[in-house]
């Protein structure tokens, strides 16, 4: 019997780093020292108390069945009552939240709960991959917003052509920024508002490391600017803030309507979440927060080892303020980053991530995790350090 894909997805690649994986194995099984700091997935665990939970829920008899469409009403509760305390926003949990099975099913969803064949979706480049595929999926054309150093990795959105915008329907927005690790300030949330008041559509931020700053910084949500909530959509994630990446745990808030679509699609589409992970979630939510600072002050030791050791080799890179990331220019005579990291990778066993593998503009680029032991990452640099030598 031969098998064809259906045409949506007959031009699908796999996800970079489902192919990653395959070699990385093929060169351990030849005894390779692999060093990976290319996925953005925490090294570090949860605090105790959130495993605790998780714990203590799964003894429970009556924790192991179905759970309710979208997450329970407590979990909800968690979430708007997160939001008010840390960015006091005020949001209805019942009909402003839902929780998702990890932030990505929720990037996902949106485009096909939302996006027709031959609408539009307005896309940052470099950006997170589910953007641009799941409105690919949805017969959707996507425009590229190029995100360059020039303009601090935000889009101009005066760039976008009138007849481009009028057909659009979704704004994809990311800060903190994957992969560039920019930030983005409420007057540039601003901005994207007004864009979105005129054309009509819904802006979708992105933002699951608003939690992960450095120096000082706190990064805000868009939904902190009045009126913002009647056009967009925050998806948010315990998958970075917590360390629960493995678990998946995420959630939406936002526009009324646009949640409530969610809610009917993925009540056809998927069975919720395993109560004790809610549970653990609503823990890591309500409790002391004080242990995401120690974690921050980890990783921001993590990116400044990287750049001082790749900065004195001549690598060009911003110093960021928040997720985990470095995002770093390819040496000078270097400008194809997926032949760079392979070739990386296939004589010093560091794996990081090729920036075009986020579009056309990362070109040029690679991108360096900071979810890996320090002393890991120190010889990985010294590694890098020395090769690019
Ligand atoms: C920008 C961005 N959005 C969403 C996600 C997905 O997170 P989750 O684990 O909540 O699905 C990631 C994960 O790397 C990400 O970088």
């Amino acid at each position: 019997m031969v098998y064809e894909p259906a045409q949506r997805i007959a031009d699908f690649k796999p996800y970079f780093f489902a192919s990653l994986s395959k070699r990385l194995a093929e060169l351990k099984a030849r005894d390779m020292d692999i060093i990976r700091i290319d996925i953005g997935s925490p090294d570090l665990p949860p605090a105790d108390f959130i495993i605790e939970r998780l714990y203590q829920a799964a003894k429970r008899p009556d924790a192991h069945g179905y759970t309710p469409n979208g997450g329970t009403p407590a979990f909800k509760r968690a979430t708007a009552e997160y939001y008010g305390r840390r960015f006091g926003v005020e949001v209805d949990p019942d009909t402003e939240t839902i929780a998702l099975i990890g932030s990505k099913e929720g990037l996902f969803n949106l485009s096909q709960v939302l996006v027709n064949p031959g609408d539009v979706v307005l896309v940052p480049d470099p950006g997170y991959p589910v953007y641009s595929a799941s409105g690919i999926i949805a017969g959707a054309s996507v425009h590229s917003m190029p995100l360059l150093a020039e303009n601090g990795f935000l889009p101009r959105l005066e760039d976008i052509p009138e007849d481009v915008a009028r057909k659009a329907k979704i704004l994809w927005l990311n800060y903190p920024n994957n992969p560039t690790g920019a930030i983005a300030t409420l007057a540039f949330y601003q901005q994207a508002l007004d864009f979105a008041r005129k054309y009509n559509l819904l802006v979708a931020h992105d933002a699951p490391y608003a939690d992960v700053c450095f120096d000082g910084y706190h990064a805000p949500s868009i939904l902190e600017l009045p009126g913002a909530k009647e056009i967009t959509v925050e998806f948010n994630s315990l998958s970075k803030t917590y360390n629960m990446a493995g678990w998946r745990l995420g959630m939406a808030v936002g526009n009324a309507d646009v949640i409530k679509m969610l809610s009917t699609y993925k009540s056809q589409v998927d069975t919720s979440v395993f109560l004790p992970i809610l549970e653990a979630g609503m823990a890591a939510l309500e409790g002391d927060q004080g242990w995401l600072e120690e974690r921050n002050a980890i990783y921001q030791l993590r990116r400044d080892i990287i750049l001082e050791a790749l900065l004195a080799v001549g690598f060009q890179i911003e110093t960021p303020k928040a997720a985990i990331y470095v995002w770093a220019r390819l040496p000078a005579g270097e400008s194809d980053s997926m032949s760079f990291c392979s070739r990386l990778l296939e004589e010093t066993g560091v794996s990081t991530t090729p920036g075009v593998v986020y579009g056309q503009y990362g070109e040029g680029y690679l991108r360096i995790s900071l979810g890996a032991d320090t002393e890991r990452i120190k010889e990985a640099v010294a590694r890098i350090a020395a090769w690019v030598h």
